[in-house]
């Protein structure tokens, strides 16, 4: 049975190793927390995201350690990296979680035997070229691969990419990629092989164009709903050309989560960072906060003050915990600002989150089902 190793069973990670396991091979996955590791060893670990509990349950060939060492000491030449890569004030992306693990890697000196690196964390462009050759020198190739998914659906988004994106400096490296993603997905992918650096562009640009086409369909249903014209008609007769399409081009709370908001600033300061002005990526950035204006004066229109105003749901995307960059959440904190009464019906879990970050703002109800 063929052996992989995935350091940062996160989020993003857990349902990786799963996937990869499930396709048939063993996997050794590295994590910082022992309470974590020890939960996740023992399957009791319990998370929300779909198919993660069952898949987990059902797994045979998935273990978790904290020790770094055994990616060598069990040989493992295939190592996911999927670790955090947190946005700097500046918006670029820190990567100082996969430099620390790369100098760690490098205590264990150059390998006798090719080893494989493959970042799925979402990188600046240029990050990956440098850091390549001082990977070579100890003995390691470099691949970019980084996903396209959503919370809440990260174990399907796997298992039917449209496309798989490989940033690649050794074909045959590209190539045994190829296979594991041939084994975990169950459409027919694109596969889209290119330098490391142009992966690391198309993944942020990808977004950028996402979030782009939902801050144009927000900004279109807020003029039409200016003027008494009908927003979702509209948008939907715009969408029905097929050259535009009608995913993500909805009239709604504007994008958010903790990927497209951020992913668009590192592209606008990528971009600034070599002397090109982004115009499209910071016109997205500024219409997005447009929008949240235009709603919470309509929102305050439509409601009086006396009256209840209830959220069903505050997270960013319905189904996940995830009140990260809400839309949904950033209306309620400035209406309930504004002297409005807010009540949220939402998980034990998120009001919890809620609580600690808001306290009184809000009326909370309990929705756990
Ligand atoms: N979650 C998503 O929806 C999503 C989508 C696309 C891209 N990404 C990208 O994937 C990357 C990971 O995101 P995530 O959401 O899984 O993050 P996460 O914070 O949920 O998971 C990261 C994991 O890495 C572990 N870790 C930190 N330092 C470590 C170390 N030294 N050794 C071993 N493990 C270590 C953490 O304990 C954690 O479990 C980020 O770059 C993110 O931008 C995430």
């Amino acid at each position: 049975m063929k052996k992989i190793a995935i350091i940062g069973i996160g989020r993003l990670g857990l349902c990786l190793a799963l996937n990869i396991e499930k396709a048939g091979y063993s996997v050794l996955g590295i994590d910082v927390s022992e309470k974590y590791v020890a939960a996740i060893n023992s399957k009791s670990f319990h998370s929300s995201e779909p198919y993660v509990n069952e898949y987990l349950t059902a797994s045979k060939n998935f273990v978790v350690s904290t020790h770094i060492q055994e990616i060598f000491e069990k040989e493992y030449n295939i190592i996911f990296l999927v670790l955090p890569t947190p946005s700097k004030s500046s918006g670029e992306f820190s990567h100082h979680y996969i430099d620390e693990v790369i100098e760690n890697l490098a205590k264990y000196g150059k390998q006798p035997i090719t080893k494989h690196l493959v970042i799925n964390s979402t990188c600046m462009p240029g990050y990956c070229d440098s850091i390549k050759e001082k990977l070579s020198a100890l003995n390691y190739t470099l691949t970019y691969n980084p996903e396209f998914i959503a919370q809440g659906s990260i174990i399907k988004d796997q298992q039917y990419p449209d496309q798989v994106l490989i940033g690649e400096t050794d074909a045959e490296v590209g190539d045994m990629l190829q296979t594991i993603y041939s084994k975990i997905c169950k459409n027919t992918p694109r596969y889209c092989r290119m330098s490391l650096l142009s992966a690391e562009i198309t993944k942020l640009a990808t977004n950028c164009f996402l979030t782009t086409k939902i801050s144009f369909a927000n900004a279109i249903g807020d003029i039409a709903t200016k003027v008494g014209a009908e927003p979702e008609k509209i948008l939907e007769a715009i969408g029905a050309d097929s050259r535009i399409g009608n995913a993500y081009f909805k009239y709604g709370f504007g994008y958010g989560g903790p990927c497209f908001p951020r992913d668009n600033k590192a592209f606008t300061q990528f971009a600034a960072n070599n002397n090109y002005a982004m115009l499209i990526s910071e016109a997205t950035d500024k219409t997005n906060k447009t929008h949240h204006d235009f709603l919470v004066e309509q929102w305050k229109l439509k409601f009086e003050k006396s009256e209840q105003i209830i959220f069903d749901s505050v997270t960013y995307k319905k189904g996940t915990d995830i009140i990260e960059e809400s839309q949904q959440l950033q209306l309620a904190i400035s209406l309930a600002k504004a002297g409005h009464q807010v009540v949220i019906k939402e998980s034990s879990t998120v009001i919890k989150l809620l609580m600690d970050a808001y306290s009184n703002l809000f009326t909370y109800q309990i929705n756990d089902n």
